[in-house]
């Protein structure tokens, strides 16, 4: 379904991304891991062809990722959605929560008004977020409602692949657990792919099927996250776990 291959990315001089290598089957799950700058978020923005990569290609149910503002750049949201970091500043504060979360059916359906509303306020009950948040300015919203409305925005397209990029990291532990938790709902359910892209490797291993581990922009190993704990693992993998069990999270 996705296919990343020999992707480079050099800005400068500086190498960001180099041969990284890899595919995702439709219904898929992957978790992208590694330390802060490693490159993940960069790599997400060239999945999402929001950045070209310097050498490589990504395609998609074999297509080659479009350049923007073209027609084809358009066909391209609507397969692939993507809930970023940094997410106050994801939806508009002069809007509702209702209206943002609308705004894509509005640039990429003939839908009419009354559906777009009924579409909105389903999908917000999809994710979990209470009805009477649609009409309260994004403000208002705690991280976790915040990150809802965000996963609302991005399923109301139907995509078939959410990239996620570190949307759970600002959150405490309980509502982390409840975004986890609603992810592996709608990937059961609507037979979402998931891209998912964090610095914490114990958060995966229930959610992904696989997990890269990235970095200084290179691959260092793709593994089953079956054998996250039971594998031989790369000493670095190793290492990665190892600092989060020293922070008291626990493996
Ligand atoms: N436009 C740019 N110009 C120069 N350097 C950049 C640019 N974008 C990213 N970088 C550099 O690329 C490297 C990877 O950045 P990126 O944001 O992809 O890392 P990351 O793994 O997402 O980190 P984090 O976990 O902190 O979000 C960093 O060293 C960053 O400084
Ligand atoms: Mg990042």
């Amino acid at each position: 379904m996705l296919e990343i291959r020999q992707l480079s990315k050099t800005i400068g001089s500086k190498m960001i991304l180099s041969d990284m290598e890899f595919s995702l089957p439709a219904g898929g799950s992957l978790a992208v891991v590694g330390e802060s700058g490693s490159g993940k978020s960069t790599l997400a923005r060239i999945i999402m062809a929001l950045e070209r990569p310097t050498v490589g290609d990504v395609r998609y149910e074999g297509t080659l990722a479009p350049t923007r503002k073209t027609a084809a750049f358009r066909g391209w949201y609507s397969e692939i959605q993507f809930v970023f970091q940094n997410t106050t500043a994801s939806l508009d504060p002069r809007m509702t929560v209702g209206q943002s979360i609308e705004e894509p059916l509005r640039h990429f359906t003939k839908l009419g008004k009354a559906e777009r509303r009924e579409m909105t306020a389903e999908y917000a009950a999809l994710v979990g977020l209470p009805l009477s948040l649609l009409a309260a300015r994004p403000g208002l919203l705690s991280g976790g409602q915040y990150q809802r409305a965000c996963i609302a925005k991005a399923l109301i397209v139907k995509p078939k692949l959410l990239v996620c990029d570190e949307i759970v990291s600002n959150l405490d532990v309980i509502h982390q657990h409840k975004i986890m938790e609603l992810l592996q709902r709608l990937k059961a359910e609507q037979n979402l792919s998931l891209l998912f892209i964090t610095h914490d490797l114990t958060l995966v291993a229930g959610l992904c099927e696989q997990i890269l581990v990235m970095k200084e922009g290179r691959m260092v190993e793709l593994f089953d996250s079956d054998s996250l704990l039971s594998g031989e693992r790369h000493p670095y993998t190793k290492a990665l776990l190892e600092a989060v069990r020293l922070l008291g999270r626990g493996a």
